[in-house]
């Protein structure tokens, strides 16, 4: 198969920044992508309906002419949101979830919530109003070691938060593990997680190879290669509780490249032909439509997308790095090749 062509896909965990490195980066999304699930991790961070209601005019503002793409909006979930802010959010019509960031979990997350206990009241209205909990899914404690926050997380709070809320509609963001991918599999009905193209393709090797590699960090960590292989499991299984995020997480490379160097991979450039490489590899390519097209828009009841984009087999070199505003950004594959290419026949 030199070719595919898919329905256009979604992108259900993104970061966009703001400014000019949401300029920067938007077109990359765009091009591949009808909608995306915004993060509100912004400085400050997108708490109210006001302010989501600004970012999405930014991000639109933002858009080159002829690109036709929906941001879907998100409030960052604090210790003060309130029952009436999620019935607000509900009738916006541009607000489609609440994330929940562990206050200190990772980047920009210091206003995040301090115990989970705090929400009950925002799961209620969640739950009446079915709009998802999406959730970065690691403990914070420093005593927890850093490869097995996301299974702490979900045995300390995630199975009580799921039993609780019944109707509860909960996204575990990014899932690394073997554990997470379990977890969702075995859960009730209303649990979905998505799953990154990096957490697919890599595994914590990539953070040491030949030296250290701050371009392959991010949270929650790149795992063992046996977490990975579970990952590529569920992705391919064709559940649809499993659905494309690839949480592209821009950052300057001087930040990166540093003392204290922030998380996150950069992979909106080659999103898609990254996710087919991942599929290919797994010989399940048939199934890439379901979890990059069709199980998100299902799970959150959109309607599926009706246009479509088209996969080229080419092997090309991603650039060294990108224009980001005032810096550049070090892209994953930098300076290596990627098998598959968006062809600019959009149907
Ligand atoms: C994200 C970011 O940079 O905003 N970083 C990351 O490593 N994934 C935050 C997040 O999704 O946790
Ligand atoms: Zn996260
Ligand atoms: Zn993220």
């Amino acid at each position: 198969m030199d070719s595919l062509t898919l329905t256009r896909p979604d992108d259900w965990h993104l970061h966009l920044r703001d400014g000019d490195a949401l300029r920067a980066v938007l077109p990359d999304t765009a091009r591949q992508f009808a909608r995306a699930i915004v993060m509100p991790n912004l400085r400050p961070p997108v708490r109210s309906v006001a302010d989501a209601a600004a970012y999405r005019q930014r991000i639109l503002d933002a858009l080159p002419p002829g690109l036709p793409f929906e941001p879907l909006m998100t409030l960052y979930l604090t210790d003060n949101t309130s029952a009436d802010d999620i019935h607000h959010a509900r009738a916006s019509g541009f607000v489609h979830a609440v994330k929940y960031y562990p206050a200190g979990a990772t980047t920009n997350s210091d206003s995040g919530v301090t115990d989970l206990q705090r929400c009950e009241a925002v799961f209620d209205a969640l739950q009446d109003t079915g709009m998802p909990l999406l959730m970065h899914g690691e403990v914070t404690d420093p005593n927890v070691d850093i490869f097995d926050r996301e299974a702490v997380f979900i045995e300390r709070h995630l199975l009580r938060v799921a039993e609780q809320f019944p109707r509860l509609k909960i996204v575990l963001e990014h899932i690394t593990t073997a554990q997470g991918a379990q977890f969702v599999a075995q859960s009730r009905e209303g649990i979905g997680a998505t799953i990154t193209a990096h957490h697919l393709l890599l595994n914590r090797n990539a953070i040491f190879a030949g030296g250290l590699r701050p371009h392959a960090y991010c949270l929650p960590v790149l795992k063992r290669e046996t977490h990975r292989q579970a990952l590529v499991a569920a992705a391919i299984s064709g559940n649809p509780k499993f659905f494309l995020g690839t949480d592209s997480a821009p950052h300057a490379r001087h930040t990166k490249e540093a003392d204290c160097g922030c998380a996150g991979l950069y992979t909106a450039h080659s999103a898609m032909a990254l996710y087919a490489e991942a599929f290919e590899h797994a010989g399940a390519l048939h199934r890439l439509e379901g979890f990059a097209s069709f199980h998100g828009p299902d799970f959150y009841r959109l309607p599926r997308n009706q246009t479509q984009i088209c996969l080229q087999r080419e092997v090309w070199t991603v650039p060294a790095e990108l224009p980001f505003g005032e810096a550049t950004l070090v892209p994953m594959r930098a300076g290596e090749s990627v098998a598959w290419r968006l062809s600019p026949a959009a149907v």
